[in-house]
């Protein structure tokens, strides 16, 4: 998607989500919302879910798409996000030591940590698509501002 469109298309996303969130008192639903707003307005999201921190593995939480893994430890792109407490664009997968393949069909992916208040990673947004190459700065920028509605 051309940098323009997929601009405008998160501007008016963030403000719809932002609207559906006052809403939303509880943090499972607020990120059930997220994850369905964004794989229905975002035509280039193959997968889109959120994984919350539990120690040193993370679970999986709200998310759309095709099953995936429940459980991730040890290695793997959600969790290097969490442990450097930044957003990993992932152009190609393949070339990602230990990413972890939930679907043999995703190539490129984003990944971008959710704070809370005290600013404690307690969670990631994991986003994949089938393409390579899917992701820039604009999603990691609109993404960082979307997953910031969830703080308490
Ligand atoms: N690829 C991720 C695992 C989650 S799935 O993409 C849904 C990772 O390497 O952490």
């Amino acid at each position: 998607m051309k940098k323009g469109k997929k601009e405008g298309r998160y501007i008016r996303l963030c403000a719809q989500i932002e609207d559906l969130l006052v809403k939303s008192p509880d943090q499972t639903a607020r990120m059930s919302t997220i994850a369905a707003v964004l794989i229905h307005k975002m035509e280039y999201f193959f997968w889109c879910g959120f994984y919350r921190v539990d120690g040193q593995r993370l679970i999986v939480g709200p998310y759309q798409g095709p099953p995936a893994c429940q459980i991730l430890e040890g290695r793997g792109v959600c969790l290097a996000a969490v442990q450097q407490n930044q957003t990993i664009v992932v152009p190609d997968v393949h070339q990602f030591p230990g990413h972890i393949a939930c679907d043999s069909r995703s190539l490129s992916e984003i990944v971008v940590p959710v704070r809370n208040a005290q600013g404690e990673v307690i969670a990631v947004l994991d986003v994949d698509s089938k393409e390579i190459n899917s992701f820039d700065e604009t999603d990691a920028h609109y993404l960082e501002k979307i997953v910031a509605l969830l703080k308490d």
